[in-house]
């Protein structure tokens, strides 16, 4: 049975036995870091963005959403600094060929080391954060030739110079294939919508402080692609980019660093808070002045979830630099210091930035529960995907005792009552105890069963998922109860 700390495989498994994630181009033996969703993991993602959407979008009257184009000019990505600055330090092994993220060798070689001798593990790792912070690539090299770091592959310590390795994908646009047709697939979301800051504040006539949220596809080629969902090639993010008067940005920060932590306890319970943290960055970025992550205990420890930043004016500046557009927005509240209009400004941003797969991820880690059902009469067990309703793929099951009778067509007939307010799924086949735990797997709250006693009094099994405990309800009530629990 997997303990919670090392059930990261046996999530996977679970992921792919059961419809939710698959690796992406299985039959050709797939494709690293890449993976697709299947009919229930679809279901999981769209409530995990429906909420979000909710939660920014219909919750705040000053946040609207837009979805702009993966394909963008190239000139973004120059504003931007990600033609320039988006790059890990990279080595490569000699004799195997393989390349490695230098932070991700150094920080394996001393995960092992820990056991053994804990201090040095520590020494190495505190040398490595300042050689990164100083782009000191020679000493780099030299940390891990000093401790004889090996190649996995090889097995040798025969290593290349440490070089900048760009995460953007790119491609060619037209037919000529020159430089200038080069353009690339957006590393995130958030220029998408700094590009069109000044359409949506002239069409919605939005007034600063407002917010544009975006749900889309990001593609960063990262090179150690690592923990499932965690790190892929592809993936979603949910991002918002709030923008504020200079000077007030701080206090947005702070706002948006409780309200996103919030978002998270009010899908999953305040009694799971212990798994998640603040982690303030350090070491800022250079368009910074504020930012922190909200770190959530993966199965494989805490890592980041979501990255919240005070970005300041320098994405707008940068777009109005190079596209020689004004980005200007004119404030005619008044400046109660000067008692005349704040006037013209470039908007400071606060960025909201989660990870959609790594929020199934959570919702996974938080969700998978090996249960031991044994009895002294008799072994027994079940896996069980405990999500909150709100998110549960299917949220009722309704299972006819068998398909003869006229059970079949009361069962349907409640499917077709229930079918346009949430996700029903109907099942004939098997024992009702094998699909009851097939449900369990799938997460699903609620089963109801259809038995010879319903045609009498017009009563139905109901079972409860968690605690797996039944009771007769009418038939007449299911819907409601189901939206009861949904609605709460
Ligand atoms: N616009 C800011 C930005 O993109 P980021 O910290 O690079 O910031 C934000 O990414 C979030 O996107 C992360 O917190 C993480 O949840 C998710 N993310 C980033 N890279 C990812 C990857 N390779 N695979 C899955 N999710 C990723």
């Amino acid at each position: 049975m997997a303990t919670e700390q090392n059930n990261l495989p046996a999530i996977i498994a679970h992921c792919k036995e059961y419809g939710f994630i698959f690796p992406s181009s299985e039959i050709y033996d797939g494709l690293s870091a890449v993976y697709d969703y299947g009919q229930w993991g679809v279901e999981l993602k769209k409530n995990i963005k429906d909420l979000w959407w909710k939660s920014m979008v219909y919750m705040n009257e000053n946040i609207v959403g837009i979805d702009s184009a993966i394909f963008m000019h190239p000139s973004i990505w120059k504003a931007s600094g990600h033609v320039d600055n988006f790059s890990d330090p990279m080595i490569d092994n000699l004799d195997s060929k393989k390349r490695y993220r230098v932070d991700h060798l150094v920080e394996g070689y001393c995960e092992e080391l820990l056991v053994s001798n804990k201090q040095l593990a520590d020494e190495i790792l505190a040398k490595m954060d300042t050689l990164l912070s100083n782009d000191d690539f020679v000493g780099l090299k030299q940390l891990i030739i000093d401790n004889q770091m090996k190649c996995a592959v090889s097995g040798t310590c025969n290593w290349t110079d440490v070089r900048q390795f760009n995460l953007m994908f790119s491609t060619k646009v037209g037919s000529v294939a020159d430089e200038s047709d080069t353009i690339y697939l957006r590393p995130e979301t958030a220029q998408g919508i700094f590009v069109n800051f000044l359409n949506v504040h002239k069409t919605g006539r939005m007034k600063i402080p407002f917010g544009i949220a975006q749900i889309g596809k990001a593609f960063r080629n990262e090179i150690v692609a690592r923990g499932f969902i965690f790190r892929m090639r592809e993936f979603e993010q949910m991002e918002m980019q709030f923008f504020v008067r200079p000077g007030t940005q701080k206090e947005w920060y702070e706002h948006w660093k409780a309200a996103r932590m919030q978002w998270h306890m009010d899908i999953f319970g305040t009694d799971k808070a212990e798994k998640y943290r603040f982690h303030d960055h350090v070491k800022l970025a250079h368009y910074a002045d504020a930012a922190c992550d909200i770190e959530f205990d993966f199965p494989m420890g805490f890592k980041e979830l979501e990255g919240i930043h005070s970005r300041t004016d320098f994405d707008l500046t940068q777009h109005q630099l190079f596209s020689k557009k004004k980005m200007q927005y004119f404030d005619n509240d008044i400046d109660e210091a000067t008692g005349k209009p704040y006037g013209n400004y470039i908007p400071y941003v606060v960025e909201t930035s989660v990870g959609l797969d790594r929020s199934i991820l959570c919702a996974l880690t938080h969700a998978y529960q090996e249960e031991d059902l044994s009895t002294p009469e008799k072994q027994d067990a079940r896996v069980v995907l405990k999500f909150p309703i709100k998110i549960a793929p299917i949220k009722l099951a309704v299972l006819p005792l068998m398909k003869k009778d006229g059970l079949a067509e009361i069962a349907k007939d409640l499917m077709n009552e229930c079918r346009d307010s949430f996700l029903c799924f109907y099942e004939e086949k098997d024992s009702i105890g094998k699909r009851y735990r097939r449900m369990d797997a799938l997460g699903t709250p609620f089963c109801v069963t259809i038995d010879h006693q319903t045609k009498e009094d017009g009563t139905v099994t109901i079972r409860y998922r968690d605690s797996m405990e039944q009771e007769r309800v009418q038939l007449s009530d299911v819907k409601g109860i189901v939206l009861k629990a949904l609605h709460n």
